[in-house]
């Protein structure tokens, strides 16, 4: 056994929740928009071909930003191929995924989705095959209430309001060989500078991502950033981070650890960014978008594009499936996104659905949860007011991969309005229950509402289209509240939420 400790106090303010914090992604990749939330022969599909049930799990999982239309499909995109008569729009190829784009889903419906599911649209423009030009047709599209062109077109397409997307982000992993329209950093400081630029021309109240590293990983990494935000700094309010973490060689040990190589990601993003405030004796604080996390098994990925002549129309690309494990890191991950919630104004867990998601679909058939989908609900759900910085006394663990980690990864939120506590804590140990003690004598008056645990004896155990059930959160029963301490037993491989009210 174990034994951590935490102290809560509403004076340790780390900054706001901020809602966007909950953001997913929905990108032309595999089954994510096709037969993902859009199949119009599915039997729960809505007048505009909206699967109903994937709208009602986007709902319950409590996403609050959408990005689209990628990831690095959008490095090929051409915006207008989506609009209009859908029998006039062109099939393309999609060379990011080997696959053909039919283009019956475009801005237009994917803004009705947005509207349906009640989340706000984050749009990526192309900045790989294309430049400032078409970025600003699109932007006229979406956001210029009329009397041009393009927004003539959108009223014509049925969308008589403009859209006022306020979040936009100048490409897409622009420093990753793999992309269409690959760039220098040099080279996409000055097309995302100059897209930047004349985007504010037309609407200066816009809030812009500039694209940072595709991972920590990444031998650009830090170089990219300084060379990106010296150049851009004064027209971007955001820069980009993307990182995917997985269980290397059955490491689990490691794996159970990621939440410290993203906070360290983090660190280092601000501290970039802060030195480029200095040298450029700017005013004004650059954040970051974290808008690709998640786990993901690139290596061994249920399906790889398909290659030569086949150029398929949604094939089931990237379908990994999540176990208990995997849950416990997607929350640990939100429990670091929140820590950074000073300088992480956004984040999108990639992607929503089928992709790399905690939805997933049957073709004509079922949706159901993946294990993923708890940790992130529950905390979208439950989070709110302000994040605070819990003091943690914790052991350490060794791992191969990330040195020493504290056994216990840990948050709390404090909802001024409500009063509300709300605890969230990862054991990352492989084999010891944490005995855990905290410390809430700063607060008075309260009582346990929820404790919830999600864990399995076999971490590894996987949810399906059959069996999406048996394995959920749970209440904790090793709970205890007394004299404005809270003690609970926490498994191995485990996450909680322990959730208090005023009494
Ligand atoms: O989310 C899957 C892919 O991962 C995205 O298309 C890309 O941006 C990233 O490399």
């Amino acid at each position: 056994m174990l034994n951590a400790a935490l102290t809560v106090s509403p004076a340790f303010v780390v900054g706001p929740v901020r809602p966007r914090t909950f953001g997913s992604f929905v990108e032309h990749l595999g089954r994510c928009v096709y037969n993902g939330i859009y199949e119009p022969t599915h039997p729960t599909a809505d007048e505009d071909g909206f699967r109903e049930d994937v709208a009602e799990l986007t709902k319950e999982l409590g996403t609050t930003t959408v990005r689209y239309p990628g990831g690095n499909f959008v490095s090929g995109y051409r915006w207008e191929d989506g609009i209009g008569p859908k029998e006039n729009r062109p099939a393309r190829l999609d060379l990011a995924w080997h696959s053909t784009d039919p283009n019956t889903v475009g801005v237009d419906e994917f803004m009705k989705w947005c509207e349906k599911v009640g989340v706000e649209p984050m749009m990526a423009v192309n900045l790989g095959t294309r430049g400032v030009a078409e970025a600003l047709d699109i932007l006229e599209y979406c956001n210029i209430p009329g009397g041009t062109e393009w927004s003539d077109q959108r009223i014509k397409n049925g969308a008589t309001d403009p859209y006022r997307i306020k979040m936009w982000c100048l490409g897409n992993e622009m420093d990753g060989p793999w992309q269409t329209g690959h760039k220098t950093a040099q080279e996409y400081a000055r097309i995302a500078t100059e897209a930047a630029r004349a985007m504010r021309q037309m609407q200066p109240e816009l809030e812009l991502v500039a694209c940072g590293s595709s991972s920590s990983d990444m031998d650009t990494f830090g170089a990219w950033e300084h060379t990106v935000l010296t150049e851009a700094y004064e027209h971007i309010d955001y820069v980009s981070a993307h990182e995917y973490y997985y269980e290397h060689d059955g490491d689990l040990a490691s794996f159970l650890g990621s939440g410290d190589k993203m906070d360290r990601f983090i660190k280092s993003v601000v501290a970039v960014a802060d030195s480029v405030r200095a040298a450029g004796k700017h005013t004004k604080r650059i954040n970051i978008s974290f808008d690709e996390w998640n786990v993901w098994y690139q290596q061994a990925t249920p399906s790889k594009p398909p290659t030569g002549d086949d150029w398929p129309v949604a094939p089931p690309l990237l379908e990994d499936v999540y176990s208990v494990a995997d849950a416990v890191v997607v929350g640990d991950l939100l429990i670091t996104l929140l820590r950074n919630t000073d300088r992480v104004h956004s984040a999108s867990l990639a992607q929503l659905v089928n992709v790399i998601a905690p939805i997933m679909t049957e073709t004509g058939g079922r949706a159901w949860k993946q294990t993923i989908f708890h940790p992130f609900a529950l905390t979208a759900n439950n989070a709110k007011g302000s994040v605070l910085n819990v003091a943690v006394d914790s052991p350490a663990l060794k791992t191969a991969q990330h040195g020493e980690v504290a056994a216990l990864s840990a948050i709390a939120t404090h909802d001024p309005e409500t009063g509300d506590v709300v605890v969230f804590a990862v054991n990352r140990s492989t084999d010891q229950v944490t005995s855990l003690d905290i410390d809430l004598s700063a607060f008075t008056g309260l009582r346990v509402a929820e404790a919830l645990t999600y864990t399995n004896d076999d971490p590894h155990w996987t949810a399906s289209a059959d069996d999406a059930t048996s394995v959920l959160p749970a209440p904790n029963g090793t709970v205890r509240l007394n004299g404005g301490r809270i003690s609970a037993e926490l498994p191995a491989v485990s996450w909680s939420m322990i959730r208090l009210v005023p009494a």
